[in-house]
C-alpha cells in the first residue's frame, strides 16, 4: 500500500468550494458518536477520517420523551428526536475540543424548513474549522404537514440548492432509505449542487411490548440501525452508484472491515460507522484496521481501486 493509499478526496464541485480530503475513509456516523468526547477515552480520535457530529438544529432540543430507544435482535430502534445543544453552544463548547484533533469535522444539520437549513449553513460557514456540512433531509417539513423532506425529490433539490448558495463548504446530502427509488432522490441532490451523498439513514420501524400490549417507543415508530439494515443499505448504495457521479459515503450496519469493503465494492468512496460504536467503542479503528488488512491481502496500492468494483 502507498503511504497515502487510504486518502480519499471528495472534490468541491462548485467554484470556490473546497475539497474534503480525508486521511482515511472511516467516518464516525452522526448521532452515534456525540461530539467525540466519550470515545476519546477509548480511541485516538486522530485516527478517524472524520467525525460527523450529532445532528444540529438552530436552537437546543431536548429530544423526544422516553422510552426512545429499544434493542432488537440485530440492531436498535431509536426515536431520540435530535437532542442537541443547538448551533451556538456547539460552536462555543464543542468545536474547541474537536479542533485539538487532526481529523475532519463534518457538521450534520437538521432543519424543519429551507430557511433553517440556510441559516445553519451560513452560521457554520463562519466557523473556520468545520470541513463539510452533512445535510440531514430526514426531518419533517413544518410547512408541508410534517412530510419528511427526504421523501420528496423536489424538496431535496430545493434544500440542496439553497444550502449551496449559502456556503462554500462541501455539501454532503444524507439520504433516507424510506423511499421507493433512492437513485432518483440522489440525482436531485446532485442536481442541486451536492458534492457527495451519504446513505443510509435509519429504516422506519417499531417494536411492541407483549406484556404491556403496546408499542415500546413513546413515539410508536423509530429508526432501525445496525447489522439488520446492512443488506438494505448495500442495495441502495449500489443503486445510487448507478445514478450519480458524485462520491458516496456508505453506512448501515458496518461492524468490521469486511462490512466496509462490501460498501466500497458497491460504490462507496468512504464509509461511516454508527451503531457499531455502541457495541464496541473501538469499532471505527477496528474497521480501519480491517480495511488495511484487506488491502494488504489483495496487494492494493490505493483504496480507490476498490470503489464500485463489484459493478464490473
Ligand atoms: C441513536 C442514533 C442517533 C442518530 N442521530 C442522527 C442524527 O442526528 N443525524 C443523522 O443524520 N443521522 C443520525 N443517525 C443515523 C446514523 O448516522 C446512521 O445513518 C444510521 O444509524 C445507519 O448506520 P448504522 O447502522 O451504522 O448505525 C442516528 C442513529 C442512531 C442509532
Amino acid at each position: 500500500m502507498k503511504t497515502n493509499g487510504l486518502r480519499v478526496t471528495i472534490p468541491g464541485k462548485s467554484r470556490g468550494c473546497k475539497n474534503l480530503v480525508l486521511d482515511n475513509p472511516v467516518i464516525a456516523a452522526s448521532g452515534t458518536f456525540g461530539f467525540g468526547r466519550e470515545y476519546a477515552e477509548y480511541i485516538d480520535l486522530n485516527q478517524l477520517g472524520a467525525i460527523a457530529v450529532k445532528g444540529l438544529t438552530p436552537a437546543a432540543r431536548e429530544g423526544n420523551p422516553t422510552p426512545r430507544i429499544v434493542e432488537t435482535e440485530m440492531g436498535i430502534i431509536n426515536s431520540i428526536g435530535l437532542q442537541n445543544p443547538g448551533i451556538e453552544k456547539f460552536i462555543e463548547e464543542e468545536m474547541p475540543f474537536l479542533t485539538q484533533y487532526n481529523t475532519k469535522v463534518i457538521a450534520n444539520i437538521s432543519g424543519n424548513s429551507v430557511e433553517e437549513f440556510v441559516w445553519m449553513s451560513q452560521r457554520l460557514s463562519m466557523e473556520k474549522n468545520i470541513d463539510a456540512l452533512e445535510v440531514n433531509v430526514s426531518c419533517p417539513n413544518i410547512h408541508r404537514g410534517g412530510e419528511v423532506f427526504a421523501t420528496n425529490p423536489e424538496m431535496v433539490e430545493l434544500i440542496t440548492s439553497a444550502v449551496r448558495k449559502a456556503t462554500d463548504l462541501p455539501i454532503i446530502v444524507k439520504l433516507s432509505p424510506n423511499v421507493t427509488d433512492i437513485g432518483s432522490v440522489a440525482k436531485r441532490a446532485e442536481a442541486g449542487g451536492a458534492d457527495a451523498v451519504s446513505l443510509i439513514n435509519t429504516v422506519l420501524a417499531m417494536a411492541i411490548d407483549i406484556r404491556q400490549q403496546r408499542p415500546v417507543l413513546k413515539q410508536v415508530f423509530g429508526g432501525l440501525s445496525g447489522p439488520a439494515i446492512k443488506p438494505i443499505a448495500l442495495r441502495q448504495v449500489w443503486q445510487v452508484y448507478q445514478s450519480v457521479t458524485i462520491p458516496i459515503i456508505g453506512m448501515g450496519g458496518i461492524m468490521d472491515g469486511n462490512d466496509a469493503i462490501e460498501f466500497i465494492l458497491a460504490g462507496a468512496t468512504a464509509v461511516s460507522v454508527g451503531t457499531g460504536n455502541f457495541v464496541n467503542p473501538t469499532a471505527c479503528v477496528d474497521v480501519l484496521e480491517g480495511i488495511k488488512d484487506y488491502m494488504k491481502d489483495h496487494h492494493l496500492d490505493h483504496i480507490n481501486q476498490l470503489v464500485g468494483k463489484a459493478h464490473r
